[in-house]
């Protein structure tokens, strides 16, 4: 069933539990993603950052893909197609290709920027029924080629745009996008108990789940956060597991070498990851 991720994740954050935001890169994420979603019986968030939906053929592909898939695979359980780390441009291509949820990063610009670009969008997404998010402090780390420093936001400047009437926020709390370095410090739970006093019901968010400790995970979650966004951690555990299959030398045997046994062992790795992930952030049997 396709949706905003609105309603699943005030349903988290009043459940104290988070939904995962799991990134897709071709058919192969997207199928894993979603039969584990509807075999754990959890509300799931596709992420589609701007690379990935190019990469995948365009967004209308994208959307296309994920409504064939929703149908042909019985996908029962609440699914949102939300646009990662957006720019203003690509949140409006991805409501006319019928995303269902689009995340505006308006966090280079300067709060006043980001104000008025975040009030417009918020205005065109509700007006078709699309969820939006913000974020207020960059989150660390690369994501398709942008750098960002890990920074802490600033309270205030998260209740402002929480005013604005975003569906959720993403606030940076120290956390980073990839794998976490020796020395990371952890995450800033003063700075992400500040937000969320000035913020009240606004379900937050959290970047770069990759890596993080389950402590951690559960604390945040304590704290308001209800959108867990995953991406690395798929991808490390994809990887490894083909080259498992390769280095044993199966796609050297019989017909080893058909693209959909040489995947399969990424695939069910996902599924893993996922599943995990699911239960760790509470939203098993929350559909
Ligand atoms: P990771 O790649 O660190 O899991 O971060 C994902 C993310 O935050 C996408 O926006």
């Amino acid at each position: 069933m396709l949706v905003s991720a609105t309603e699943m994740l005030q349903k988290a954050k009043a459940g104290h539990y988070a939904v995962g935001q799991f990134n897709i890169n071709n058919l192969e994420w997207t199928k894993s993603i979603l039969l584990t979603a509807q075999e754990c019986n959890s509300p799931v968030i596709l992420g589609v950052s701007e690379g990935a939906g190019k990469y995948m053929g365009g967004y209308d592909t994208v959307v296309g893909m994920v409504k064939g898939m929703i149908k042909g695979l019985n996908i029962t359980v609440p699914v949102a197609i939300h646009l990662d780390h957006g720019s203003f441009d690509a949140c409006y291509k991805c409501m006319e290709a019928g995303f269902t949820s689009v995340m505006f990063d308006g966090s280079h610009y300067a709060i006043e920027e980001n104000v008025e670009k975040t009030t417009q969008l918020v205005k065109d997404a509700h007006a078709q029924g699309i969820s939006i998010e913000a974020e207020v402090g960059a989150i660390g780390g690369e994501e398709d080629g942008v750098v960002g420093m890990g920074e802490c936001a600033d309270p205030k400047e998260c209740k402002a745009i929480a005013d604005l009437g975003v569906d959720f926020l993403a606030a940076g709390i120290g956390n980073i996008h990839g794998k976490y370095p020796a020395n990371w410090q952890g995450l800033s739970f003063e700075t992400l108990d500040a937000v969320q006093q000035l913020t009240g019901e606004l379900p937050l968010v959290l970047h770069g789940g990759t890596g993080i400790p389950a402590d951690m995970i559960k604390k945040a979650i304590t704290l308001g956060v209800a959108k867990i966004n995953v991406n690395t951690e798929c991808q490390l555990a994809f990887t490894a597991a083909v080259r498992e299959y390769i280095e044993a030398g199966k796609d050297l045997q019989g017909k080893g070498f058909d693209p959909r046994k040489l995947l399969a062992p990424g695939c069910e790795a996902i599924k893993k990851t996922v599943k995990e992930k699911m239960e760790l952030f509470g939203s098993v049997d929350k559909a």
